[in-house]
C-alpha cells in the first residue's frame, strides 16, 4: 500500500516559475521518509499540492486510496501536517486551537476534547492548555503545531523543516517522538536540508534539486554512496579488464576506465589487482564523487 502516489507532478506558478517538473514519488505507508533539497527546490510545493494549499498545473496524486482530484477530503483526513511557519491565532488556546482543528475533520466536540488531551499530553503540553499560544516558548509551539497535526488521528505525518531553528534538545525529543509514533504505523514524511537528521532518522530519502527528484533510495544506500570515490584509470591497454568486472568498471575511452571504490581501503587492493592482471597504469586520477558534491551544493543553500 502506498502512503503517497505522485505521478507527473507539475507546478507553474502564476509569476511561470516552474517549481516542480514531472516528479514522481512514491512513498510506502509505514515509511519514514526524507525530502532533502536546498531552498527553493520545490519541497514546500510539493507538500503544500499534497495537502490541498497549492494547485497543481499537471499531474496526479493519490493519498493511500485516494485521488485528491476526486476524493479530497477522504484524502485530507487521512493526513497530519505541520507547516513550516507556525501559523495558528496566537490569542487562541492551546486545547482550543486542537479543538477547532478536529472540528475541522468532522470531529465532533466531546470526541475532540478527549482527542486533544491525549496529544496534548503526549507532547508535554497538557499543563499549557490554557495559555494563549502566543505565550507560549519556541519549542512548545513548534510542539503544539505536531500535536494540533494529530488531533485527528491521521495515517500520514507530514513535517516540513521541523527542526529549523530548534534546539539540540528538542530536536532529540522530537525524533524520540517521531520514531514511535512510526512505530505504531504512521507514515512519516519531512523535509528537511540536515543530511545528518536523515541519516539517524529516515529509512528511505529522495533528492529534489530545482523541482525535480534527482535521487531517490534508501539512506543506508545514499550514504554508502558518499563514501565512495570515483577513479579515472589511464591504462596501457584494456586486455585484462574482463578479469576486474567485480569492480564494475565502465570504459571512457579506447585505454581508459572509471571505478567507483571506497574512498579508505579499496584503492590499493584495486591497483594491486590491476597489475596482478597484466594492465599496466599510466596514470590514475580521482574523480570526486558527484553524488557528494551534489550534497554539497544542497547544503550550501
Ligand atoms: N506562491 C509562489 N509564487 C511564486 N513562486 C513561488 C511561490 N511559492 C514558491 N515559489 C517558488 O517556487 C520554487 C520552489 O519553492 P518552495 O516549494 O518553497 O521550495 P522549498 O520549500 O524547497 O524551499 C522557488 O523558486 C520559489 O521561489
Ligand atoms: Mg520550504
Amino acid at each position: 500500500m502506498h502512503a503517497i502516489q505522485v505521478e507527473d507532478l507539475t507546478k507553474v506558478y502564476a509569476n511561470d516559475t516552474l517549481a516542480l517538473e514531472k516528479v514522481n514519488l512514491t512513498i510506502n505507508a509505514g515509511d519514514f521518509f526524507a525530502l532533502l533539497g536546498a531552498n527553493g527546490a520545490g519541497k514546500t510545493t510539493m507538500i503544500g499540492i499534497i495537502t490541498g494549499i497549492v494547485m497543481k498545473t499537471k499531474g496526479k496524486v493519490h493519498i493511500f486510496q485516494y485521488d485528491i482530484d476526486r476524493n479530497f477530503a477522504e484524502a485530507r483526513k487521512m493526513i497530519g501536517v505541520v507547516p513550516q511557519e507556525f501559523n495558528f491565532n496566537i490569542f487562541e488556546k492551546a486545547q482550543d486551537i486542537l479543538i477547532t482543528q478536529a472540528g475541522y475533520f468532522g470531529i465532533d466536540r466531546s470526541e475532540a476534547i478527549k482527542r486533544s488531551e491525549v496529544v496534548l499530553k503526549q507532547l508535554g503540553l497538557w499543563e499549557k492548555r490554557n495559555e494563549v499560544s502566543r505565550n507560549l516558548s519556541g519549542g512548545m509551539k513548534r510542539r503544539l503545531m505536531i500535536s494540533r497535526a494529530l488531533v485527528h488521528n491521521p495515517k500520514l505525518l507530514i513535517l516540513d523543516e521541523p527542526t529549523a531553528g530548534v534546539d539540540v534538545e528538542l530536536r532529540h525529543g522530537m525524533w524520540d517522538y517521531l520514531r514511535k509514533l512510526n512505530e505504531q504505523g504512521v507514515t512519516i514524511l519531512l523535509t528537511t536540508h540536515y543530511l545528518e537528521e536523515v541519516e539517524q532518522m529516515c529509512r528511505y530519502a529522495a533528492i529534489i534539486k530545482n523541482g525535480q527528484i534527482i535521487k531517490h533510495d534508501k539512506v543506508s544506500s545514499l550514504v554508502q554512496l558518499l563514501e565512495m570515490e570515483a577513479y579515472e584509470f589511464t591504462v596501457k591497454d584494456m586486455h585484462g579488464l574482463d578479469k576486474i568486472k567485480k569492480y564494475h568498471p565502465s570504459v571512457r575511452d579506447a585505454n581508459v576506465f572509471e571505478v567507483e571504490l571506497h574512498r579508505n581501503n579499496e584503492l590499493n587492493d584495486f591497483i594491486c589487482q590491476v597489475h596482478k592482471v597484466g594492465m599496466e597504469i599510466i596514470d590514475i586520477r580521482p574523480k570526486g564523487y558527484r553524488l557528494e558534491k551534489l550534497f554539497l551544493n544542497i547544503m550550501r543553500e
